[in-house]
């Protein structure tokens, strides 16, 4: 199995989350590439398995809580018809309804969503962590090896 971790970031953490996620995958035998929505891999794409997708949270901290720049990523997001997907999203205090907007965008692209999971940004290492731990107990990596 491959992987892509495809992010949205406006000042950095959710691309460090993601291309830690990349990082541990790929050390757990899942070859992962990690880019920005502006500039995807698409050779690495066309042959991902999973395609994890991360996007900071926006809102006014307590309401209104969305994807960052959902709007771009709804129309640069390519297809990913029949690939497993994950989604995880980096906020302050309270991402609200961001991993559910996001599952939506991701669901539209053709995504398979399989599990999300929000990332405080005062522990981006450990939330990556846990979320690979999750992936890994939930996604059989051998399934297209
Ligand atoms: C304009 C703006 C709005 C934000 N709104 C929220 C919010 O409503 N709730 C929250 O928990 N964090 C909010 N944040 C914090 C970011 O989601 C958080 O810092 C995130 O990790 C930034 O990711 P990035 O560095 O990849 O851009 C906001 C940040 C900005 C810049």
């Amino acid at each position: 199995m491959n992987g892509v971790v495809i992010y949205e970031s406006l000042t950095g953490n959710t691309a460090k989350a993601g291309h830690m996620i990349a990082e541990q995958l790929s050390a757990a035998g899942v070859p992962t590439e990690a880019c920005p929505i502006t500039a995807v891999d698409l050779q690495a794409l066309s042959q991902a398995d999973l395609v994890i997708v991360g996007s900071w949270t926006d809102g006014i901290f307590l309401f209104g809580q969305r994807p960052g720049r959902a709007a771009r990523m709804t129309t640069k997001l390519p297809r990913i018809d029949g690939k497993k997907a994950i989604v995880y999203c980096t906020y302050a205090l309270d991402c609200g309804g961001t991993l559910e907007k996001l599952e939506r965008i991701v669901a539209r692209a053709g995504g398979d969503v399989v599990g999300g999971y929000a990332i405080k940004r005062n522990d981006l290492a450990g939330g990556a962590e846990e979320l690979v731990d999750r992936l890994l107990a939930a996604v059989d990596v051998d399934e297209a090896a």
